[in-house]
């Protein structure tokens, strides 16, 4: 059985900087496993077996992901889609109800800074906000929303903040694990 499971999404992730950090910083935790999904599916075909089984065997689920266009990097939407349909809509009883109750937390770098994510700024909501589609699917599936752990400036951020920032999350796995 896996601890926490981060399911680490980054299309692009050698020109990775904060989720490339954070990633290896949770990496460093006791009972904790990062499966990066873009390195094992570079054809972009999630293995919905393999999948299934990884989360099954979860007891905390982390979605990691740079914010790319306000949703999640269309790998991870994939993944919810061949996964989650599979648990949740096609075997409710036998696979989705294992996990029901399970934690769930967003871990999710933005480029722009939090003023951005305002009314008066340029992305208009804040991210907490724009991020209601993942909780939505969390309550649909069963799964115990987390406060989203949130990086944001992360595109321009200096390797002093991103350290911060890997530190941050590192303690905030470590609550996650403990609670
Ligand atoms: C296609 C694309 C779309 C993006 N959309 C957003 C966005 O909607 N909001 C935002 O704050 N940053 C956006 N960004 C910036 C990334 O979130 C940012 O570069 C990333 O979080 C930095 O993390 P990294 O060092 O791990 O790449 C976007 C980047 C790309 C490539």
């Amino acid at each position: 059985m896996t601890d926490t499971l981060i399911l680490l999404c980054h299309p692009d992730f050698a020109a990775s900087r904060a989720n490339k950090a954070l990633a290896e910083a949770a990496a460093a935790l006791p009972g904790v496993a990062v499966a990066h999904l873009d390195a094992l599916y570079p054809a972009g075909r999630i293995d919905t077996e393999a999948e299934v089984a990884r989360l099954l065997a979860a007891r905390r689920l982390v979605l990691q992901f740079p914010v790319q266009w306000y949703a999640t990097p269309p790998l991870l939407k994939a993944w919810q889609d061949a996964v989650l349909t599979r648990m949740f809509y096609i075997n409710p009883q036998t696979e989705g109800a294992r996990i029901a109750g399970r934690p769930v937390l967003v871990a999710a770098t933005a480029g722009n800074r939090p003023e951005a994510y305002t009314a008066t700024g340029a992305n208009l909501f804040p991210l907490p906000e724009l991020l209601r589609p993942l909780q939505a699917t969390a309550h649909r599936c069963g799964l115990a929303w987390q406060e989203p752990f949130l990086f944001f400036g992360a595109r321009a951020a200096t390797s002093e903040a991103i350290a911060a920032a890997a530190t941050a999350y590192a303690g905030r796995l470590r609550g996650l694990a403990a609670a």
